[in-house]
């Protein structure tokens, strides 16, 4: 019955989201320099790392080779039958990144031909009727630019707005909707404090002088954009973690403001004024108090071993409502090699974000993290988060059952109920 269903406002955007560095293929920036160094490490470890039915399931996590980027999916030269693919699943955006190390392989030298390429791909997503959405960093380096320090450099924010105010100038009249980062607070946390990622730091003075640096990065790209383009929309994505304190036995207010603020909050916070939306992308559970903690496993997990939980979403939302701007989620996905449970996973999702809708969040479009499944950084190609399932020997491209599922929801603007 068509008027029970959840209807999403008209002209909501439904998408789905791509990284350059996981797609393309053939790339050299300082993560395809680190997988070469760091696969048989990787390899080695998967031992220690997942449990024993992850590692019978998925073999490959002790092959070095399932670390190396290598052509990754060959979207850099399929692009074309990849957009023809989105286009029949009735999506009406997508986002993509563009790959720096190409656009600027030396420093200060602009690769015209790496241009023209995207601007290509720019317009077979238009040409396909799609609001293209275009990060401008997710996560990779040219080399030149990590060898000076990376994000410590205290120069870099001006080294980005240089390559942002090249890629406006250029495809300012195909493109409303720039990310400036992806999810600012995994490059600090993974690259700069954990150190499991690039550049592999455990030190909490860099990590804050890499804040600041984004910061002042995105402060100058949103300007270069808005300069060219003054109805530009520009903002940044944001890793959005929910902080599981329901029915909390043992509260943990103090603790819980911290996490929250170091976490989902303090980059939006020191950006407002200079962000048009935000983007918030949703993965985790964390639980945060005694009970939620004793509730661990009602929850059913996907194949990294995290927990779904649909409410979480309506949660992140609510919890943005205060900053009073509109809302695109640029990322939630799930790893499901077998397909079994990703429908249902975008359904219960959606059913949390169309609540969160009805109760007064201006959110105005979902992007399912991935396009196609693609390279999970340090875990490799094993996981598999595609709407579209690749053959990796073949490179042949076969869409999964859930994508026709999300496809239905997407072309007709309500999620049956
Ligand atoms: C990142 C993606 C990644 C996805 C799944 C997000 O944090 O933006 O690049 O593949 O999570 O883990």
């Amino acid at each position: 019955m068509k008027n029970k269903n959840k209807k999403f406002p008209d002209g909501f955007l439904w998408g789905a989201a791509t990284a350059a560095h996981q797609v393309e293929g053939g790339s050299r920036n300082d993560w395809s320099e680190w997988e070469k160094k760091n696969a048989k490490r990787l390899a080695s470890e998967a031992k220690t790392k997942w449990a024993k039915w992850q590692q019978k399931k998925f073999p490959e996590m002790f092959d070095p080779e399932n670390y190396i980027s290598g052509r990754a999916c060959d979207h850099y030269n399929r692009y074309e039958e990849d957009l023809d693919i989105a286009k029949s699943l009735g999506l009406n955006a997508f986002r993509i990144s563009i790959e720096w190390s190409r656009i600027e392989p030396e420093e200060g030298k602009f690769d015209e031909k790496e241009i023209e390429h995207y601007r290509k791909v720019l317009k077979a997503i238009r040409a396909r009727g799609m609001e293209p959405f275009v990060t401008l960093w997710h996560y990779t380096l040219p080399v030149w630019f990590s060898r000076k320090g990376g994000w410590e450099n205290k120069k870099s924010p001006d080294y980005f707005k240089r390559y942002s105010a090249k890629i406006v100038k250029e495809f300012s009249d195909d493109v409303i909707f720039w990310l400036t980062f992806n999810e600012p607070i995994l490059i600090i946390g993974g690259g700069y404090i954990k150190g499991y990622r690039p550049p592999q730091k455990h030190n909490i003075f860099e990590a804050f002088r890499v804040y600041k640096n984004l910061i002042k990065a995105h402060k100058l790209a949103y300007a270069e954009i808005h300069k060219k383009k003054p109805q530009a929309m520009v903002g940044f994505t944001e890793w959005l973690n929910f902080f599981d304190n329901r029915n909390g036995i043992f509260q943990t207010g103090f603790l819980l403001f911290l996490a929250k603020h170091f976490t989902n909050e303090y980059l939006i916070k020191q950006t407002i004024g200079h962000l048009d939306f935000i983007g918030a992308q949703h993965y985790m559970r964390v639980p945060f108090s005694l009970s939620a903690l004793l509730h661990e496993e009602k929850y059913q997990e996907n194949d990294m071993g995290r927990q779904i939980v649909p409410e979480g979403m309506y949660y992140i939302l609510m919890d943005l409502k205060k900053y009073n701007l509109p809302i695109y989620i640029t990322e939630n996905g799930i790893p499901d090699a077998k397909d079994r449970k990703r429908a249902g996973f975008i359904k219960n999702y959606l059913f949390h974000v169309h609540k969160a809708i009805r109760e007064g969040v201006d959110v105005r479009g979902y992007f399912h993290w991935s396009f196609l499944d693609n390279f999970e950084w340090d875990k490799g190609f094993w996981p598999r988060f595609g709407l579209v399932e690749m053959d990796y020997k073949t490179m042949e491209r076969k869409v999964r059952p859930s994508a026709l599922e999300y496809a239905k929801i997407c072309k007709n603007n309500y999620l049956e109920t």
